[in-house]
């Protein structure tokens, strides 16, 4: 199938969609003709992304809809709420494709990292996608949907680690994990899960890292450069795809050959 059109009829639900990489997975999958659901702590930021779905991709059914993926009672009413709404507005069913987006970073290094420090990236990062996965996926077996996948957001870091990153980097090396194990529990009922590992990706989440780090960061890419959300949301688009339908537990990195050994 064409690559424009792979996404037709199909509801999608981007939490962290409304800045960087999941921004970029709403306006790739809107492209390719999805109903996104954009879903975001910051509503602000949900409703601009919507703003560019509506302006660029009319007619499909977008939604912005605030969340806190750290808690249960909130994923709980999104996903509740996705089926409400959708009901009256385009398709009655729960998202048949799901991106878990949202992250945070707060770098310390580890003699001095604070536990609330910890605990919070542990929370939004790794507790945050088995909530939504977890919701997301009793939806989909509640309806007796036929097929879905779910995209989980790791990161490179995850695999070899990174200074200053103990808590983002066990957050990511958690979330390979939850993947590995949705996609063997869940394949039963035609749920792929499936991880996409980005690398040093430009984003405001980078916008942080001082320059200096990012030349030397930029020095050991293969490839010479970060990486654009766009080139993050073609892997994603690929894996909520039917192009990717024998495909399920595995991570891709888009790292442009960062720690490729
Ligand atoms: N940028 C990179 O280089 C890079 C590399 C590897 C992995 N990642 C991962 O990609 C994902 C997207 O990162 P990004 O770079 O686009 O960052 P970003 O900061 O631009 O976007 C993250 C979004 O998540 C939202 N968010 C944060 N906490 C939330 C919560 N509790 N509930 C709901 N939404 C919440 C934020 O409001 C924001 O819109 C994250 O999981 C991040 O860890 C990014």
């Amino acid at each position: 199938m064409a690559a424009s059109s792979r996404l037709i009829s199909r509801l999608t639900l981007v939490t962290g969609g409304g800045s960087g990489i999941g921004r970029a997975v709403c306006q790739r999958f809107a492209s390719e003709g999805a109903s996104v659901v954009v879903a975001d702590r910051n509503e602000e930021s949900a409703n601009q992304t919507l703003e560019l779905l509506s302006r660029d991709h009319k007619g499909q059914g977008h939604l912005a809809l605030g969340v806190d993926v750290s808690s249960k009672d909130s994923v709980e009413k999104l996903v509740t709420s996705i089926q409400f709404m959708c009901l009256s507005c385009f398709l009655a069913a729960p998202p048949s494709v799901c991106v878990n987006a949202a992250g945070i970073t707060q770098d310390e290094f580890l003699l001095k990292m604070e536990e609330d420090e910890f605990d919070k990236v542990i929370e939004v990062n790794l507790k945050g996608t088995f909530l939504v996965t977890q919701a997301v996926s009793k939806a989909l077996v509640s309806a007796g949907a036929v097929k879905g996948s779910i995209i989980t957001v790791g990161s490179i870091v995850g695999k070899v680690g990174n200074i200053g990153q103990v808590n983002y980097s066990a957050s990511k090396a958690g979330v390979e994990g939850l993947t590995r194990t949705a996609a063997k529990e869940l394949s039963k009922f035609g749920i792929r899960c499936n991880c996409v590992l980005p690398g040093f990706i430009t984003t405001p989440m980078t916008d942080k890292v001082p320059e200096k780090v990012i030349d030397k960061l930029t020095a050991v890419i293969p490839m010479g450069r970060m990486g654009e959300p766009a080139e993050v949301a073609d892997a994603c688009a690929f894996l909520a795809s039917d192009d990717s339908r024998y495909i399920t537990g595995i991570s891709i990195e888009v790292a442009g050959g960062l720690f490729i050994g």
